[in-house]
């Protein structure tokens, strides 16, 4: 069986020695043309004049267009049909495209796209989320409020109460192939678009949308992305839109490639926000209700931000029970990027929230944080065990409805109030705050399992003692949980497809609609499609992602990628292999069940053949091998207006425990030592999946403390290059850096019982912000709770540390 093999990836090879493709590595055809956006340097104004005489006279120059070139400007947007390729007269931020330049070669276009000179008539901007929440800039109108119980009375008469606002920026996806895509047109008018994206069928559906073909008129390919992080879910649209509509222009082959510092300020990011908290707890440290106000900013358009903000609040609660809460959620427009997915999809942003609030608490009541965390967490539906059968999705609506969920539909901006006070009764699991029972709750467990095997309580003890005995540098450790949902929120997303051929020779051919952005998804689909057929993983031959093959893909996102693509082609082999067992069978006067594929051989009736010879004898005797597959998630009842329901099929789960030193004179800090235990249930390779879980964690840990975006007054991002922006480098690693994976199987039927890994284990690096808190509360007397915003930078570090001696 190849499921659960610890296998390099399988492009490991080419990567390393500069032979893997991506799509700037693929030659065009003779007469290529390449283009460059020219892009706006107001925040919000109306453009007066563009004179574009220079740009025209450059170098290399084939055309430029604007506006007026255009019969009808076309869209790029994913959701809400608000984002024209070029500005129509009216400019929404600093970097945004509004002249596109056509050139002979990627600097002649790039060059002359500098030389725009244009004039704005200045408008006010809202670069904040306090100017947008002023302004009301709401999408939709108003803010989303979910709660349950009743918050504000639960604090009233509550023991302890803290409150705060936190902080919390953005990130930059610094996937390290930047935005590309190319066209290549084709015979009567048609289309074949190469593009670095996660979301194949959505630039299939913008460009036949932009050059008004239908869909089997345009053909998208992604081979690999060079990292994706969700940046490449929406923004790469403009990319492919602009290169099909030049390329049906000029009928020559086009590309566009953004240069790090253009796709920098041209693209979003993840969206930064302000959470305001108001909790009240007893003596114990036990939460009795919570209140959260997220002002998130959104950018100038809408893009995903309102599944993004979903997703916030969907994971406010994070491993904790909240009996008593209400969520307020603004998603404001302001005049900057567009913010968009990236790993997580705002969950980490409301997880963060509640982990500020654990730390809060712990701080005022003098408390371990990990104890108090404890106190809180949901409780373990079935300890250790794996038999818990999962309800019927109709059970739920019968218990959302026994426990009091109000029917009527929230009016839109008013949010909704779900049900009365809850209190867990009887044996069945706790519900989460928008009702779905958290049936596989392993926090417990798996908590006290790297408790141990990290030796967090010695550990903890020693680090008071050393620094109490040293002033100038101070240690701190924190242990933070994570419990993810897996599937899109957007209930239809989750479904998929794929297409397997087996060619008369037994090789094996995979498609499917995921895209491969390094997260090793077509290794672990390919190795689904090998133990099915039972040959060795090599016979399978990994294909590239083609909306000609697979229609109607949903993205490569939610981390739902080997989940659902595992599944189709799962269904697609079994197919073919039905097929080939039944003929054999046949063949040898036995049953087709008793017929065993393994080792690379077919076993039947006593005899042992190679895979490839029943193959070719199948083909001869007209046999059909090839199939396509198809899965949908199912369980899944969400109603996102009222925020209720279940919007994931299981949850994934992983504790972290990082140790920080901070240097008091200057603020500078870095990682001791890391410990992370994480569940992806039966891993389908765990080679992969502890990559996984490195690599969110250190990108989870960049984040919160050294990854730092500022704006100017002027709406200019002025971290636009690695220069200012300080991504994680290799040296950033921990030095000692321990991951486990949980391997107990998924309770849920998913793809050999593994669990969803690409996004949950970003959220791990949430603690080291809490173990910078606790060195920086070291510093001090006790009194002052640090409130470290993030990310934490040497500096905000350095004023936290101040702030504690009393300096400022
Ligand atoms: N890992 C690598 N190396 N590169 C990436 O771009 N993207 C992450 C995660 N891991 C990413 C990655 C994100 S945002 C998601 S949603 C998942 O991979 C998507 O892939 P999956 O569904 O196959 O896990
Ligand atoms: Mo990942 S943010 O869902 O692409």
């Amino acid at each position: 069986m190849s499921i659960g093999k610890p296998l390099p990836h399988d492009a490991a090879p080419l990567h390393v020695t500069g032979q893997a493709r991506y799509t700037d590595d693929i030659p065009l055809p003779a007469g290529a043309l390449h283009l460059a956006f020219g892009l706006s340097t107001c925040a919000h104004g109306t453009i007066t004049a563009m004179d574009l005489d220079a740009v025209r006279a450059a170098p290399g120059v084939v055309a430029v267009l604007t506006p007026a070139d255009f019969p009808e400007m076309p869209d790029c947007s994913p959701s809400l049909g608000d984002e024209p390729l070029l500005a129509l007269g009216e400019v929404q931020y600093v970097g945004q495209p509004v002249f596109l330049v056509v050139a002979d070669s990627h600097l002649a276009a790039r060059k002359a796209a500098r030389l725009g000179k244009l004039s704005y008539a200045e408008k006010p901007a809202l670069l904040t989320v306090e100017a947008a929440l002023a302004a009301k800039a709401h999408f939709e109108g108003g803010p989303v409020i979910w709660s349950r119980g009743d918050a504000a009375a639960a604090i009233a008469t509550a023991p302890h109460v803290v409150e705060d606002l936190f902080e919390v920026g953005g990130q930059e996806h610094f996937y390290l192939e930047g935005q590309i895509a190319a066209a290549l047109p084709q015979e009567g008018g048609d289309m074949v678009v190469l593009s670095s994206t996660q979301h194949p069928s959505e630039i299939q559906h913008k460009v036949a949308h932009a050059l008004h073909l239908p869909m089997n008129a345009v053909r998208v390919e992604v081979r690999r992305m060079g990292g994706g992080f969700g940046g490449k879910e929406s923004q790469g649209n403009a990319l492919a839109i602009a290169c099909a509509w030049v390329a049906r222009l000029t009928g020559r082959p086009v590309k566009m490639r953004y240069d790090r510092d253009d796709d920098m300020v041209i693209t979003g990011k993840r969206h930064d926000l302000k959470i305001r908290y108001r909790a009240g707890f007893d003596g114990q440290g036990k939460l009795l209700g919570i209140e959260f106000q997220h002002l998130i900013r959104c950018g100038w358009s809408m893009d995903l931000s309102l599944p993004v903000a979903d997703r916030a609040m969907l994971h406010a609660d994070n491993a904790y029970h909240l009996a008593h809460v209400r969520i307020e959620s603004h998603r404001l427009r302001t005049n900057t990027q567009s913010n968009t997915a990236y790993r997580g999809f705002g969950g980490p942003q409301g997880v963060v929230g509640i982990e500020r609030v654990m730390d809060h608490i712990a701080f005022a009541l003098k408390l371990d944080p990990l104890e108090v965390r404890r106190r809180n967490f949901y409780a373990e539906s079935v300890e250790g065990g794996l038999s818990a059968p999962p309800a019927p999705p109709e059970d739920i609506f019968a218990k959302m409805k026994a426990e009091g969920f109000a029917a009527k539909a929230a009016a839109p901006g008013s949010g909704h109030r779900i049900g009365g006070a809850h209190s867990p009764k009887g044996p069945g699991p706790q519900t989460t705050h928008y009702g779905m029972p958290v049936e596989d709750f392993v926090g417990r467990a798996l908590v006290a399992q790297l408790e141990e095997s990290a030796d967090y309580q010695a550990r903890r003890a020693e680090i008071a003692a050393w620094n109490a005995a040293n002033p100038v540098l101070k240690r701190g450790i924190a242990l933070t949980p994570v419990k993810f949902g897996i599937s899109f929120t957007l209930t239809w997303l989750n479904q998929a497809g794929a297409l397997v051929h087996v060619y008369q020779d037994g090789s094996i051919h995979l498609n499917h609609g995921g895209t491969e952005m390094g997260q090793g998804l077509f290794l672990k689909v390919a190795q689904v499609a090998a133990s099915v057929f039972g040959v060795d993983v090599a016979a399978v031959k990994i294909t590239a992602t083609d909306t000609g093959k697979v229609p109607n893909t949903s993205a490569t996102a939610a981390s739902s990628g080997s989940d659902m693509n595992g599944m189709a082609a799962r269904a697609a082999c079994e197919t073919i292999r039905a097929r080939l067992a039944d003929f054999i069978a046949e063949k040898h006067q036995v049953a087709a069940e008793t017929v065993r594929f393994e080792g690379g051989q077919v076993k039947v009736a006593g005899e042992s053949f190679d895979f490839a010879r029943v193959v070719a004898w199948a083909y001869q005797a007209r046999v059909s091998l090839s199939s396509t597959g198809f899965y949908a998630t199912p369980k899944l009842q969400w109603d996102r207006v009222r925020g209720q329901g279940r919007p994931f099929l299981y949850f994934a789960y992983g504790a972290a425990v990082t140790e920080v030193v901070i240097d008091t004179l200057t603020g500078e800090n870095r990682i001791l030592q890391a410990d992370i235990l994480h569940d992806t249930g039966a891993s389908l390779n765990p080679a992969i999946d502890i990559g996984q879980v490195e690599g969110a964690y250190v990108q989870g840990v960049g984040w919160l403390t050294t990854e730092e975006l500022v704006w100017d007054d002027k709406g200019r991002l002025r971290t636009h290059a690695p220069s200012t922006y300080k991504i994680p480098a290799c040296s950033d690693r921990p030095p000692v850096f321990n991951v486990a994976l949980w391997g107990q199987p998924n309770r849920e039927d998913t793809v050999g019982k593994s669990k969803a890994v690409g996004e949950p284990p970003f959220m791990l690096g949430i603690s080291a912000l809490m173990a910078l808190s606790d060195a920086v509360a070291a510093c001090g007397d006790g009194s002052i709770y640090p409130g470290l915003n993030a990310p934490a930078t040497a500096e905000r570090v350095l004023w936290a540390v101040q702030r504690q001696q009393g300096h400022v």
